[in-house]
């Protein structure tokens, strides 16, 4: 494995070994500290980022790395320069590893592609394509809640269409032996499951967000990714809220302790009511702290 641009770049034991390593470091925060010291990560965001960004760079410099931040905005980027001429000249600066975001899909592997022997190329986003250290941080998430991923009934709801997060949190799940994906959202939100996942997977689609979460343990909610869409009527944000956002009521028919989780960035009172974002079954918290240990284990991974 040397780089990680998408789900499919590792091998089911090598997704698993990340996910064994990063709930080891969950168990002792300490472990594997200054253990890549000074090593250079590169932070390469053309796109807008809290959680991803900052974990990546938290998490290299737990492990002892410099870290360096390249904004599309403030760079050269809004001088003209290609995405291609950028990397080069990061490259030159001879880093160790590259994580990018991008709006286009292939973006992560076009970079791998032209990246020098020894640089490691991390996708940090890919237009609608892929997020794969998100979705590594969704199943290190669910894993801790469950004995074992093939007890989890996943409902996974909202705008699946243009969500990255989904793509790759579909394929890892699947991967991984969960037992159920059930997804809804409103009309052109929901593609083809054809498009998510393998015939085999176990992914069914679902009207109405009353019936998906019928008995299911887990609840995955997806913002509505305004900057993607192009072809699709956006509700507005009551109506929206009114038909396919996540309330205390949704839990009374779900498992009893069923879980809440959701990449974010959160939209309260949109995708998610705050009494719910906010409430006792909510793990959004934990998957932001697991996404330290899970890239501060792929770091580890890839560059040893
Ligand atoms: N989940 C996620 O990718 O969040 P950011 O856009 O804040 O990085």
């Amino acid at each position: 494995m040397k780089h990680l641009t998408d789900i499919g770049d590792c091998s089911p034991k090598q997704l698993i070994s990340i996910l064994q390593l990063a709930a080891n470091i969950a168990q002792d925060p300490d472990h594997l500290v200054d253990t890549l010291s000074g090593r250079l990560l590169v932070n390469l965001f053309y796109e807008a980022s809290t959680r991803t960004r900052v974990s990546f760079e938290v998490a290299a410099k737990r492990l002892g790395m410099h870290v360096v931040n390249v904004s599309a905005l403030g760079s050269s980027v809004e001088k003209g320069e290609s995405l291609e001429d950028t990397f080069h000249t990061i490259q030159a600066m001879m880093p160790d590893c590259v994580v990018v975001r991008h709006p286009d899909q292939g973006t992560a592997l076009k970079l791998a592609e032209i990246a020098d022997p020894g640089i490691h190329v991390i996708n940090a986003g890919d237009g609608i394509a892929a997020h794969p250290t998100q979705a590594l941080l969704d199943a290190l998430t669910l894993k801790q809640g469950f004995e074992t991923l093939s007890e989890v009934r996943l409902v996974m709801a909202g705008d699946i269409r243009h969500s990255r997060v989904a793509r790759s949190s579909i394929r890892l799940l699947t991967l991984l032996g969960i037992g159920e994906i059930r997804l809804c959202g409103p009309d052109g939100f929901v593609p083809p499951i054809a498009e998510l996942a393998d015939g085999n997977a176990p992914v069914t689609c679902h009207d109405k967000l009353e019936d998906a979460v019928k008995g299911a343990n887990a609840i995955m909610m997806l913002r509505i990714q305004k900057e993607r869409i192009i072809d699709v009527n956006v509700p507005g944000a009551d109506e929206y809220h009114h038909k396919w956002g996540l309330r205390q009521e949704h839990l009374e028919l779900a498992a009893p302790g069923c879980r809440v989780l959701h990449p974010g960035p959160m939209n309260r009172g949109v995708e998610i009511a705050s009494e719910v974002a906010d409430g006792p079954r909510s793990l959004i918290k934990t998957q932001v702290r697991n996404g330290l240990y899970v890239r501060m284990a792929l770091l580890q991974k890839l560059l040893t």
